[in-house]
């Protein structure tokens, strides 16, 4: 079997829904027990429970991956009820404060928790679990970036800039654990119909977008029109892709491949 998970530990950010979700149950079945964590306990525990139902063990979290006594907590309770942890995948992410489709432009709210989450929050759940990895020698690491990270935007600078910095991050992360056989890879997913792109939908709506003329449109709609007007294969993402692509980069199929930021978008940007 490709990907095969059997007997490995995950732990997953932002667990609780959207790609998170799906990241957790695609491991689940190559075979893998998760750690989901995430900010909504009662996702968390939604997730953990669909994981049992596919016959792995599960232990949800709630956990705030901007703080890092939760994460510390989150690390050392899942090492104890689940015994080890071989995959990390920092998934949790916003695209600003709350609020953002409502306003024109970025606000320095946007900026700073934008980065606290997607770029610290990144930085310190990995500075968590390493130790753990370092010890064993192996370990694999995998970060949600996005296509929003590989071209700038006139419209949620902020997120592209943070989305950049976690490509870049993996790649210092990248260089700092190879000698432990730890990899670090990035996934940059396309455009997925999750609840943070129907905040973005909300903030096209009103404001209109770069890609194409959707002002006024309804959500499911507008997001519909980019996914034909931008998108090579003219077909939206699943969670169910990201997961797969990110079962291959844990399994040991993928031991020669690190510091990358694959992009899983129909073809929008291939660099
Ligand atoms: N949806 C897309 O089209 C798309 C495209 C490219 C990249 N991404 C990235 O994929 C990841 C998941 O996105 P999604 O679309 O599933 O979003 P989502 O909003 O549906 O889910 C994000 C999850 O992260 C959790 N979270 C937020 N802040 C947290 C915190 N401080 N601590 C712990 N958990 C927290 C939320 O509770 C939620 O469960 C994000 O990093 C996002 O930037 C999404």
């Amino acid at each position: 079997m490709i990907a095969d998970l059997s007997g490995r530990v995950a732990l997953v950010t932002g667990a609780g829904r959207g790609i998170g979700r799906g990241i957790s149950l695609a491991l689940a079945e190559q075979g893998a027990d998760v750690a989901a964590a995430d900010l909504i306990a009662e996702n968390a525990a939604d997730v953990a429970a669909e994981v049992e139902r596919l016959g792995r063990r599960a232990a949800p979290f709630q956990v705030d991956v901007t703080d890092r006594q939760s994460i510390d907590a989150a690390v050392s309770d899942a090492l104890e009820r689940l015994g080890r942890i071989d995959i990390l995948v920092n998934n949790a992410g916003i695209i600003g404060a709350g609020g953002i489709w409502e306003r024109g432009a970025p606000s320095d709210e946007d900026w700073q928790q934008t980065f606290e989450v997607n770029v610290r929050g990144m930085v310190m759940a990995s500075e968590s679990v390493q130790g753990h990895m370092i010890e064993r020698g192996s370990g694999r690491i995998i970060n949600i970036a996005s296509i929003a990270g590989r071209q700038g935007s006139p419209e949620i600078p902020h997120y592209s800039t943070s989305k950049a910095a976690a490509i870049s991050w993996t790649q210092s992360s990248a260089l700092q654990l190879a000698a432990h056989r730890i990899t670090v890879n990035a996934i940059c997913p396309g455009l997925l119909w999750t609840p943070m792109w129907e905040a973005i939908a909300r903030r096209r709506s009103t404001f209109g977008s770069s890609q194409s003329e959707v002002r006024g449109l309804p959500g499911r709609e507008l997001f519909e029109r980019i996914v034909h007007d931008t998108m090579p294969m003219r077909r939206e993402q699943t969670p169910e892709d990201i997961g797969k692509l990110a079962a291959f980069l844990a399994s040991d199929d993928a031991k020669n491949i690190t510091g990358q930021a694959i992009n899983v978008d129909g073809g929008i940007r291939m660099n």
